[in-house]
C-alpha cells in the first residue's frame, strides 16, 4: 500500500463507504466462463476497494459478501463461495493486519462452515487491536434480520423500544452509518443490507460489473460523493 493517495480534499471524504458488490455472475457470462471465474475476479476488486479506502482515509468500509437470500442459490455455488471466503481470508489476514485494517464480520455466520467461522474469529481477534481502516464484511447478513435481532433482544429484557434503543443492540452500534453506498451491476435496489443504516446514505448504482470496478471509478464515486449536499431534513446552508 505505498501508493500516495489521490487529490480529494480530506474534508469531503466519506467516513464510511458500503458496497454492494453485485455483477461476478454476469462477468463471468460475458466471457462465457462459469460464474465462479467471475466470484474469483470479484476477489481482486474487493482488494483494490480496501487499498483504495485504506490511501483515502476512509474510515470504515462495509463490503456484502453474501446475503441471507444468497442461501437460495444452488449448493455447488454456495460451496465455492465459503471455499473462496476461506482461501481469501487465510491468504490475505496477515498482509490486511500488517496495514493496520481492522476486520469485522457482521450477519448470521450459524450455517457457515466451521472453518470458516474459525478463521472469521480469528482474523478479528488479531486486528482487534489495530487503529486503520476498518473493514466490515457482511456475510450471511440480511437487514431485516439485524432489526428483529435488535427488537428481539430488548424485548426479551423488558426494555422500550426506542430508535436509540434499537441502535444501539444492531449491528456494530459504535460505528458511523454509512456516508456513501455503491452497488455495482446496475440494480437500483439495496437487496436487505443496511436497511436501518441506510437512512440518510447518499446511494450511487452503477453499471460497471463488480470485477471491473477499478480505481478511477473509485475516485468518480469519491467525486459524486464530495459534490452531494447532505440535508438531513434541513434546509440547505446559508438560507
Ligand atoms: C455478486 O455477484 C456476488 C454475490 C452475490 C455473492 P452475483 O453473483 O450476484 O452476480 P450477478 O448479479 O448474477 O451478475
Ligand atoms: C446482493 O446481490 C447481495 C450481494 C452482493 C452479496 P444479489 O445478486 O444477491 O441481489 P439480487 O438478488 O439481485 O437482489
Ligand atoms: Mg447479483
Amino acid at each position: 500500500m505505498t501508493r500516495s493517495p489521490p487529490a480529494i480534499e480530506p474534508s469531503k471524504v466519506p467516513r464510511h463507504v458500503a458496497v454492494i458488490m453485485d455483477g461476478n455472475g454476469r462477468w463471468a457470462k460475458q466471457r462465457t466462463r462459469p460464474r465462479a471465474f467471475g466470484h474469483r475476479a470479484g476477489v481482486g476488486a474487493a482488494r483494490r476497494i480496501v487499498r483504495a479506502c485504506h490511501l483515502h482515509g476512509v474510515e470504515v468500509l462495509t463490503l456484502f459478501a453474501f446475503s441471507q437470500e444468497n442461501w437460495q442459490r444452488p449448493p455447488t455455488e454456495v460451496s465455492l463461495l465459503m471455499q473462496l471466503f476461506v482461501r481469501t481470508l487465510s491468504r490475505e489476514v496477515n498482509s490486511l493486519h500488517k496495514n493496520g485494517v481492522r476486520i469485522r464480520f457482521i450477519g448470521d455466520h450459524g450455517d457457515f462452515p466451521e472453518s470458516l467461522t474459525r478463521l472469521m474469529a480469528d482474523a478479528e481477534a488479531l486486528t482487534a487491536g489495530n487503529t486503520g481502516l476498518t473493514l466490515v464484511v457482511a456475510a450471511g447478513y440480511g437487514g431485516q434480520w439485524d432489526i428483529a435481532n435488535a427488537a428481539r433482544s430488548l424485548c426479551a429484557e423488558g426494555q422500550a423500544i426506542t430508535p436509540e434503543s434499537l441502535e444501539s443492540r444492531l449491528v456494530l452500534p459504535q460505528l458511523p452509518h454509512p456516508d456513501l453506498l455503491i452497488r455495482t451491476g446496475g440494480e437500483k435496489r439495496l437487496s436487505n443490507f443496511l436497511l436501518w443504516q441506510l437512512a440518510y446514505t447518499e446511494l450511487l448504482f452503477v453499471d460497471t460489473l463488480w470485477p471491473d470496478f477499478d480505481d478511477a471509478e473509485f475516485e468518480r464515486a469519491l467525486e459524486w460523493y464530495g459534490s452531494r449536499q447532505r440535508r438531513f431534513g434541513r434546509v440547505p446552508e446559508g438560507v
